[in-house]
């Protein structure tokens, strides 16, 4: 047996699953997201622990499998996040997570240092806000007394790997998310962290993402009975680990995922880097292998936003009929016409990586009248989501990255409406996989590999991974989003100084 843990940024789910992928237990517990001010985005690092343990317990107690046969775990979770520990191991402040994008003039600094160019060269992406090496610097600056407490600098799974083993861990997929990593080489990069004026002692040491990093700790075993013997893997960032879970590990495959972000993703074995830095290059599960990934920052999140603060009509509704409120949802929009009754929708609620690479844009509702009905604004939340999508597939077809078909995958990517959007904005077919755990799927098959159950990564997904769903474009939607997709892209560029 082999278990996946994933720390996402509204849950945390962990699922053990036999050698053959099936799911044996799953359990998943949710914390908050803190928001101390417009554009700042924090998480307790003890709530993941805390729902780590709690999940663990409960996969291991309800499953009836002897817990000494779990042969290896896997850890994912939300990239870029900045833990910081003190020498005793206690977390000294809450993490910066992924999207926060207080960081402006530290990226900026990043720039004068090393300079545009050279960090492209090295990292294989410009300075980026919501990355980690730009918060190390924020936090620096800003609260010098935490960091000269900081003797160990973590990103969010390896903090939990750390909790599970004792280790002081990352590795190449992940760490290249950091904007420490040379990213081409696969390993710190000295001139990097030198110009930062960052101590090497204070980062885990890099593997690859199948290789064993630990093993589980006794009193760990004592709350989740776990024994020893369970190995602890490398895994992935969410999105290289959604990547094997979907059997995205060859060129000219890819993945669109709708989760609290939302990510396009293609594999590529060599290094392929956009000049403009609009979408992130870095290193993939598979050893040897790349990535490239477009990233819309407010993707699922803007839809949770709208339902949290103006959908509790539909929640009740739901737990009325002991429904998904989100099939609720769904089924309403598939009713509504392409275009939202001309309700625009930009996604930008915690500023926008790909394409504009803007910390300041904010989300808008354009075109609002007297006739839009709330259906109407969850309508154009999707298509403006799936718009920003298509930005970023944009990109990388400009790139030269040939892509056959989409694989769709998230909570977003299980709504019927939402892929056949993207299906009609993309121009091709969009299909799942019938194996739905994705990010947690993907590290358990890299525990697998670690562990010596499978050969390598591409052989399991092969033996593990079917397709199931397909979404094919629809000919009269494509010019009508087509059309859209041109007001929804001026919109942005007539926008874009007044958010200053
Ligand atoms: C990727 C990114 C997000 C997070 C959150 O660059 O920031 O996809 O990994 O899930």
């Amino acid at each position: 047996y082999l278990i996946g843990i994933d720390v996402g940024t509204s849950a945390t789910k962990t699922v053990l699953f036999d050698e053959k992928g099936s799911v044996i237990a799953s359990a998943s517990k949710e914390y908050p997201l803190y928001q101390p001010r417009n554009g700042w985005a924090e998480q307790n690092p003890e709530d993941w622990k805390d729902a780590t343990l709690e999940t663990l317990k409960k996969v291991t107690s309800t499953s009836g499998i002897k817990a000494g046969d779990i042969k290896g775990i896997g850890l994912s979770g939300q990239m870029h996040g900045l833990v910081m520990l003190d020498e005793k191991g206690e977390v000294i402040r809450p993490s910066i997570i992924w999207c926060d994008q207080r960081t402006r003039a530290e990226v900026e600094d990043m720039n004068r240092l090393i300079g545009r160019e050279r960090l492209i060269e090295i990292t294989a992406n410009p300075a980026l806000t919501g990355w980690t090496a730009a918060k190390i610097l924020w936090v620096k600056k800003n609260e010098p007394e935490n960091y000269k407490k900081c003797k160990h600098i973590l990103l969010p799974k390896d903090y939990i790997r750390y909790v599970l083993t004792g280790e002081f861990a990352t590795e190449v997929s992940d760490a290249s998310g950091m904007q420490l990593l040379d990213v081409p080489n696969r390993c710190w990069s000295d001139e990097v962290l030198e110009k930062l004026d960052i101590d090497k002692s204070l980062l885990a040491k890099v593997y690859e993402s199948f290789e064993v990093t630990g093993y589980v700790l006794p009193e760990v075993g004592e709350i989740t009975g776990l024994t020893k013997n369970t190995a602890v893997v490398g895994g992935a960032g969410d999105n290289a680990a959604a990547a094997v879970g979907t059997g995205i590990v060859r060129d000219g495959t890819a993945f669109t995922t709708i989760g609290t972000s939302g990510v396009v993703y293609a594999h590529s074995s060599k290094i392929t880097i956009d000049p403009k830095g609009r979408v992130h290059t870095c290193c993939s599960a598979v050893p040897g292998a790349w990535h490239v990934m477009g990233v819309t920052q407010g993707a699922g999140l803007s839809l949770k936003w709208f339902k949290d603060n103006f959908c509790q009509d539909y929640v009740w509704e739901a737990e009325k009929q002991g429904v998904d409120v989100y099939d609720l949802i769904n089924k309403d929009v598939a009713e509504q016409e392409i275009g939202s009754n001309k309700l625009l929708y930009l996604p930008y609620l915690m500023g926008e990586r790909t394409p504009h690479l803007d910390p300041d844009c904010r989300g808008v509702f354009f075109g609002l009248s007297a006739i839009h009905t709330k259906p109407d604004m969850i309508r154009s939340i999707m298509e403006g989501v799936s718009f920003s999508l298509n930005d970023c597939n944009h990109i990388l077809q400009e790139m030269g990255i040939h892509v056959e078909h989409m694989m769709a995958c998230g909570g977003g990517g299980k709504s019927p409406i939402w892929r056949q959007m993207l299906a009609d904005m993309y121009q091709c077919q969009v299909k799942t996989v019938k194996q739905e755990e994705g990010p947690a799927l993907g590290v358990a098959i890299l525990a697998g590999v670690g562990t010596g159950v499978f050969e390598s990564v591409e052989k399991a997904c092969d033996s593990l991974i079917t397709e199931d769903k397909n979404n094919t474009p629809i000919h009269e939607n494509i010019e009508k989003y087509e059309q859209l997709y041109e007001v929804y892209k001026k919109l942005y560029l007539d926008l874009k100084d007044t958010f200053k």
